[in-house]
């Protein structure tokens, strides 16, 4: 784990155009801090998404046409708040279905499922920790149909090509008349997503900062966080919210488990996450583009997220 973080600071910062990628961001402490930033007000996101759930459970439900069982295919489950009000519904309902959620971090798999088995008595949960292709390429032999969740606006920090790719990797290891519902953040007024990234108790600029504090910590270096800022920008044409550490002065900061010292112009850049918005146009022509019917938006009453529902 730490040798191919060394290697992708060590790529990242020697690159013209340095770069830091995000999935670093979730560490024990940055994990935190994205809770934190889960919990503002500004962003939006959380709460748009839990509303979807919370009120359309039944709809999103009838839209899938399912026998049952079938298998709920969480990736990337996480907490698995947002999927929680989906899940007791079915349970009410004495619905049958097999949830299993899938995520890198074990930890969060041992929490999910005996938060689930207290608070679900009955539920039927396979969790599964590691890669999401490894674990997705079970489900093409599974007897039942399958609903494939990819929640939050996890769609939005891929690049367009990246997505794509995601997309059809996701339609190749699916059977005919499974489903993906798939999170996506949509445009909107530009100063509420601003906000939303561009906080003003600068909750988003120690989660950006935490990054360097865990670059000293786990590869020995010595970052010195005063003299770094965070920057975000929002692109309302193209939907794009982008990320930067700014360099306040010309510096330099050797990483001694790289054994190299890296220089830092005054003001130079360091992008972190891409953060991309979605019109309901671009997303009718992603899922055309990876070969899924669109069946149904479901938005929430401000129209500010959609949960995207789409069948192979
Ligand atoms: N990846 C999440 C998002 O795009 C979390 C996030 C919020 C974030 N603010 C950020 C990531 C700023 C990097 C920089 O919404």
């Amino acid at each position: 784990m730490t040798d191919s973080f060394a290697q992708d600071v060590h790529k990242g910062l020697s690159a013209e155009h340095k770069f830091l990628p995000s999935k670093y961001f979730y560490d024990d402490n940055g994990s935190r801090l994205f809770k934190q930033i889960m919990d503002m007000p500004e962003y939006y996101l959380t709460n748009s998404e839990f509303e979807i759930i919370s009120l359309q459970s039944k709809q999103i439900f009838k839209a899938l046409e399912f026998s049952q069982p079938f298998n709920i295919v969480e990736l990337g489950a996480g907490d698995g708040l947002k999927t929680f009000k989906f899940l007791e519904f079915l349970v009410q309902q004495d619905i049958k279905f097999n949830y299993v959620p899938v995520d890198i971090s074990s930890e969060a798999m041992e929490m999910l499922t005996a938060n689930l088995e207290k608070r679900l008595p009955g539920i039927v949960i396979k969790p599964k920790v590691g890669d999401y292709f490894k674990i997705l390429s079970i489900n093409k032999t599974s007897q039942y149909p399958s609903l494939l969740l990819f929640l939050g606006s996890n769609i939005g920090n891929y690049k367009q090509d990246k997505a794509k790719e995601l997309l059809k990797l996701f339609n190749a290891n699916m059977k005919k008349g499974d489903k993906l519902l798939v999170g996506f953040d949509l445009k909107k007024n530009p100063l509420t997503v601003h906000k939303a990234y561009f906080d003003s108790q600068g909750i988003t600029k120690r989660f950006n900062l935490n990054l360097l504090l865990r670059i000293n910590r786990e590869l020995d270096a010595d970052f010195q966080i005063d003299n770094f800022d965070f920057y975000c920008h929002y692109n309302p044409l193209s939907g794009d919210v982008r990320s930067y550490i700014v360099s306040l002065r010309a510096q330099q900061v050797h990483i001694k488990k790289i054994d190299k010292v890296f220089n830092f112009d005054y003001n130079e850049l360091i992008s972190t996450e891409l953060s991309k918005k979605y019109s309901l146009e671009e997303i009718g022509a992603l899922a055309k583009n990876a070969d899924f019917k669109l069946k149904t938006n479901f938005l929430d009453c401000k129209h500010y997220f959609t949960d995207s529902l789409w069948e192979k």
